[in-house]
Formats: C-alpha cells, structure tokens, sequence
C-alpha cells in the first residue's frame, strides 16, 4: 500500500476547497476559509466501521487498529505498512457477524506495544516487537463482541476495565482492576446499567491518596415524571485500594464513591444531561486545576460543554454528605484512602457500599455553574489544546467532532468562546470514526472509515489574505510576520493579539493600502463567450462581513448573511456585461478586495450558444467547489 497517485492526486485537485470553515454556532465571528497546506493523508485498505487510534505524543507516526488489520502510517516519512490480524476460527460466537477480529484496544503495558481484539468472540491480545507477534492473556483486555462500553486504562503497572470477563455470566458492567495488585471489581450495587465515557488515573500529593476517576452515564434513580431517564457521573476509586476484609469483599473496591456532574443552562434551565465525552487537560501547577472538559447532549440532541476541575469533584467527594445517610461519619470517612498496606475497616465499607452517593453534585467551573457554551450541533467527540500565543497569554483551544463530519474549532476567551473554523477534513465529508491530539506537534489525527489525516493546528495559510485578516481571525496559533500570516511554531517576530478588538490598531497601514492598487494587472482575466452564462464567485472568510460585488466602479449586488457565499449570476452575457468585477468585504470598517475578475470577450466569434468560456481558471475542481459552496451556504441558512 502507498500513498496511492489516485489519492494524490484527488489531493491536489480539491486541496483549495478541502477545508470549508463556517458559521456554526451563535457565538460571535466564525471564520470560512480554504485551503491550507500542511495535511497529508492515508488510505485504509477496505471500509473500516470501528477504528481504534494510538499515538505517542511527539511522534510522526499513527496506528490505526479496525477489524483483522493494523495499519502503520508515518506522516512525515510517508512510510507505512499494514500488519493482518485474522480471527481465529474459535466456534464461541452465536452470530456470524460476531467472527471478526475488530481491534480494540492499542497501549503500550511493560514497555512493549499490546494490541488487542475480538478475534471471534475468543479475545485475544499480541504483543507486537519489530513486527513479530506474540499472543498474551486477554481476560479484560478486550470485548467478546464490539461493544461501546468497553474502556480499558493502563496506568504503569495497572490496567482497569470494564470489559466482562466471562461471555455469557456476569452481565451486570463492572469497573475493574485486570492487572497489578490483585483483581478488584465494582460492587453490583453501586451503579444503575453504566455507560462508561472516560477513565483517568490523577496523581495527588501524597501517593497513598492517587485515585482513579471515571465519568460515566447511568438510569436516574429519581424517577419522578420531570426527572431526565439518565444521569452523567464522576466517581472516584482509590489506585491503593485493597479490597475488603471478608471473603465476600475481598475482591470488591473498598473507596468507590460517585456524585452527579451538573451541566445545566441556567437561562434556559436546559439540561444537557447525557455526557457524550471528556478531555482532561492536567495543570503544570497543581493537580487540583486539572480541568475536565464534558461534551453533554440534551434529549434533543443539542450539545453543551461544561467544564469542571479534579479539585472541585476531590472537595465533593471528600465533604459531602452521604445521599440517604444520616448517622455519623466513622472515623475513616467512605471514599477516604486507607494508610499504605491497610485496608478500608468493613464499618465504613460497609457505609459506602449502601451508600455510595454523595449528596452534593459537582458545578462547572468557568463561567461558574454554567455551561462553557451550548449550541445545536450534535457533538460527539472533544479534543482540548493548549496553546501559549505570541500575546503571551496561553489559551484553550477545543476541536469539537460533528455528526457531520466536521470539526469546529473554538477558542476559549476570558468571556465565551470564539467559533474560529470549521474544518471539513474529508472530501466528501464522510462520518468521523476517531480523533485524537499531538500536543507538542500540534496536529489533530482524524479517521474516516477510508481514510486517516493528519491535520496540522497551525493552518495559518488561510488568513494569507492580509494582515487584517490574520490579526482578526484571533487564532492563537497564527500571527503576521513578513507579509504573511505564519505559525506561533516560526520565531519570528510577529502581530497578534487575540483579545483586541479591532485589528487596525496593530496592523501597518501600509499592508492595507497596497491592497487597493486598481491596476489592469490586478485582474484576473477572464474571457467569457457572447451570450453564454457566467457566475462570479466571491469565498467567504467571515460570517461577521458583508460582502459585495462592484461592476466597473459601481456597486451592483449586496450579500446579506443568508446570501453565502456571495454569487453573482450573470444569465446570458450582454456586450455591457464585460468589463471589471471586485467583490469586497466589509467588517468592523475594514474592507478588503476578495476578487478581482475582467471579462473579456472571445476574439474568436464562432463559438456555440451557451458554451462556457475557455478561461483557464475555471477548473473541474473550481465546478466542483461551487456545488460544495452551494450546499454549505443551504446548510446554514
Ligand atoms: C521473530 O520471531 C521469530 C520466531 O520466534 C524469531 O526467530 C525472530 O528472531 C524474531 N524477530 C525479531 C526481529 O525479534
Ligand atoms: C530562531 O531565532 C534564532 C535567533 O534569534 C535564530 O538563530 C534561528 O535560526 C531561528 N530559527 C528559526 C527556525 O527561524
Ligand atoms: C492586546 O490588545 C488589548 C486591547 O487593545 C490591549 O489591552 C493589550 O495590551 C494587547 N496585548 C498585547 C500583548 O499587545
Ligand atoms: C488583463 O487585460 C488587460 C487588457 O484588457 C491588461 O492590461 C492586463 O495587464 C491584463 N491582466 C493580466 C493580469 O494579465
Ligand atoms: C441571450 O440574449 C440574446 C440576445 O438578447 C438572445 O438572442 C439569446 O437567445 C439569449 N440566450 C439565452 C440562453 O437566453
Ligand atoms: C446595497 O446597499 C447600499 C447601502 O445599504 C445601497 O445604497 C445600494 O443601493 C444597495 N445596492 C444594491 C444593488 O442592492
Ligand atoms: C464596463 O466596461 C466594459 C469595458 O471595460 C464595457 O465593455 C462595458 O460595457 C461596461 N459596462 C457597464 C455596465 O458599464
């Protein structure tokens, strides 16, 4: 396999309209712009439908686990390979559809890279070393059958799961250690048919209090009529647990407590209670600041972020009351980590057990008790980067995942979230199977069932247009330097200033001005045959601009913000139709010319009724854009 021509060549033919970025959401000023450079692109050797990612952070490389194969990609060399992973015939599945090997699982435990699947219902893990394979013990490692509550976390010599061990008993979804000191499950008890989103290992000050916290969705157990059907929860367990003193607990976590995550509109009082996903972003300082950012969707799909601190979930677990308890607290309170080597005395395991609720819930953060934002896009996946801007200021970027297939890229500012792009990374758009972040390279990698990419942070490229538009993009990761707008990764010296209002206070004026120049050499010309259809096209770069077309020097067509992109449809070309075209862009009283086109006519006057022009310019792929064009400006209408 390769990157194959066809696909290069595809590339090259749609890379001015492979990123469509457009107005999402409410939330003030998004960016439409195409055609950065810096992506690359893999195909995948069949139509995948379960992908599982793994890359290590700083690394050029990605693998890509789907179903009987393991893919290798190296984005910077190109190099790549696939490695088959069949199933083995094992006779354990009920339904042929079951006997495939869908990778599930890919982490590095012991220094050596596990990979593992389904392989037939008989899960089964390899250990793989310079393309050798050798089998391991799977038990809780992977799913007998794909299955979206399967989570798996190796924390050094640990690995927690919540995958059953056994095909057909123990059907009731268990939080489990599988490796490291002993096996240790989750009370049956303690939770109402679990979903698990995410799982996290935070290191504390003092090693004994180092706990694991997993966010998941569970039956409410207020089942009054107003009550939503499912709550999202935290809960807690500590990395030291030892289990129970009696035969009966011996296996069972001893310090499991959970509390509700609230993520409610307090304008709307929506409630945005079913958690679709969680990114952890840690703090260089403290452990308390982590930030837990949930991704929440509400019963009618709409998605609100709501973020929330380890330190904040920490205080609730470790003050609040029991739900439902109301005697004294023993000695050593439910949920508190026992000294090194101790167990949890069976008085207060016995407590926890009954009662492992917390009354208090646990708030957002930023805005307090309130969600980051909400809109009505169906998010499913969140990604969090943060970036130190060249304003000296360090700023949260979030990647959000569509059901659409798109990305949208935001960033967080003192006072809401700024919608920056929103970026299409598969032409045609095709659903997004899985995501995932290089922080220090600055690279999102994203799977469709066809294909994976790698798409860099940084597309500084599509605010080339001007010093304007680059300051105005406000996008932390791009500033303008020596005439072009360049990457924060660069170190030159250059204008930003994310917070500023107005770009026209740091930019020259003289960028500004040399924009204006009306020379003839300014135009693009375009020869258009006599009495044939011609359409001139205007690319938006802000929803906050107004756009208009000029006919020699006068003003002939305003596009409203319904009218995106801005076209100006010429039906059948007149002798007065020829001449000069401008289209400019208005925003926050800055203008700048997008288009320059002059009709010319055909010398040649043989030429057929409604053929179009021989202009050059008007590629395939230029029709092609158009369509797209026409079809996103109907989307967000
Ligand atoms: C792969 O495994 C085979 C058989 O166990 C062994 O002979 C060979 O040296 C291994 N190759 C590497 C690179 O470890
Ligand atoms: C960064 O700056 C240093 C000194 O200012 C210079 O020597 C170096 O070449 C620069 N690196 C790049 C990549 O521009
Ligand atoms: C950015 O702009 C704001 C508003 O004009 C100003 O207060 C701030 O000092 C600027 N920051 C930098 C680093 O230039
Ligand atoms: C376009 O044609 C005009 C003459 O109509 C000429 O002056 C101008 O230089 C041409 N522009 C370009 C970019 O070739
Ligand atoms: C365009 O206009 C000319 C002259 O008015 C007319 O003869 C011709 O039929 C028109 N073509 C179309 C496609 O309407
Ligand atoms: C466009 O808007 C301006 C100002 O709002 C108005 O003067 C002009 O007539 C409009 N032009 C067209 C073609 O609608
Ligand atoms: C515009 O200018 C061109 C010459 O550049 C001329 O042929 C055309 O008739 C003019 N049209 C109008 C409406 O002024």
């Amino acid at each position: 396999m390769g990157l194959n021509s066809r696909a290069a060549y595809l590339f090259a033919l749609w890379t001015s309209h492979l990123f469509f970025l457009t107005a999402g959401d409410s939330r003030v000023n998004p960016r439409i712009i195409t055609a950065p450079k810096g992506e690359s692109r893999f195909p995948l050797e069949k139509r995948e439908n379960l992908i599982t990612l793994y890359h290590e952070e700083g690394d050029s490389s990605l693998l890509v686990g789907a179903e009987g194969k393991l893919y290798y990609f190296d984005f910077e060399s190109s190099s790549n390979h696939v490695e088959d992973f069949p199933e083995q015939d094992s006779g354990a599945c009920q339904k042929p559809e079951e006997e495939k090997n869908y990778l599930t699982f890919i982490g590095k435990y012991h220094d050596t890279l596990l990979i593992c699947g389904t392989n037939a219902c008989k899960p089964t893990c390899w250990n793989l070393a310079d393309r050798n394979k050798s089998e391991v013990a799977a038990q809780g490692l992977a799913p007998f059958v794909r299955n979206q509550n399967s989570l798996v976390l190796v924390d050094g010599e640990a690995i927690y799961s919540t995958i059953n061990l056994h095909q057909h008993n123990g059907k009731i979804p268990r939080f489990r250690q599988v490796r490291g000191t002993g096996e240790l499950y989750t009370s049956d008890t303690v939770m109402q048919n679990p979903e698990f989103v995410k799982a996290t290992v935070i290191k504390q000050d003092e090693r004994r209090d180092d706990k694991i916290y997993y966010f998941f969705r569970e039956d409410n157990p207020d089942r009054s009529p107003e009550a939503p059907l499912k709550v999202s929860r935290v809960a807690q367990l500590c990395k030291g647990d030892k289990g129970g003193t009696s035969s009966l607990s011996a296996s069972k976590w001893t310090t499991f407590l959970k509390t509700t995550l609230v993520c409610v509109d307090p304008a709307t009082k929506s409630n945005f209670n079913l958690l679709q996903d969680v990114f952890f972003v840690p703090s260089d300082k403290n452990w308390r600041e982590t930030r837990v950012y949930g991704l929440f969707s509400n019963c009618w799909g709409y998605s609100a972020i709501c973020v929330y601190t380890i330190g904040d979930i920490d205080t609730v677990f470790r003050t609040s009351k029991l739900k439902g308890y109301t005697k004294d607290m023993p000695h050593i309170r439910p949920g508190q980590c026992p000294w090194d080597g101790n167990h949890t005395p069976p008085e207060t395991f016995k407590i926890a057990d009954l009662h492992p609720e917390v009354e208090e819930r646990v708030q957002p953060v930023v805005p307090r008790n309130s969600p980051l934002f909400h809109n009505k896009n169906r998010y499913q996946a969140i990604g969090v980067h943060r970036i130190q801007a060249r304003d000296r200021h360090t700023y949260n970027v979030l990647y959000l995942v569509t059901d659409k297939g798109y990305i949208h890229k935001m960033v967080e500012m003192p006072h809401g979230v700024l919608n920056i792009l929103e970026i299409q990374p598969f032409q045609p758009p095709a659903p997004i199977l899985a995501m995932t972040l290089d922080h220090r390279r600055a690279k999102l990698y994203v799977s469709s069932p066809t294909e994976v990419v790698q798409v860099p942070m940084d597309m500084c490229e599509v605010y080339h247009r001007s010093c304007e538009s680059c300051v105005m993009a406000k996008d932390p990761y791009c500033g303008w330097a020596d005439g072009k707008c360049v990457s924060v990764k660069t170190n030159l010296t250059m204008l930003q200033n994310v917070t500023l209002e107005s770009s026209l206070e740091i930019c020259p004026r003289s960028v500004f001005k040399q924009q204006e120049v009306d020379s003839p050499e300014s135009y693009r010309n375009v020869t258009v045959a006599l009495f044939s259809r011609y359409f001139l096209h205007c690319p938006t770069e802000s929803h906050a601009a107004t756009y208009m077309w000029h006919h020699n020097g006068s003003r002939i067509q305003n596009c409203s913000s319904t009218h995106r992109p801005c076209i100006h449809f010429i039906k059948n070309m007149t002798h007065n139709h020829y001449g000069r075209y401008t289209c400019i862009s208005e925003e926050n009283g800055f203008s700048q010319t997008l288009v320059k086109e002059w009709l010319l006519k055909q010398p040649a006057p043989s030429q057929t009724l409604m053929q179009r022009s021989q202009a050059v310019s008007v590629s395939p792929s230029f029709w092609l854009g158009f369509l797209q064009m026409m079809a996103l400006a109907r989307l967000f209408q």
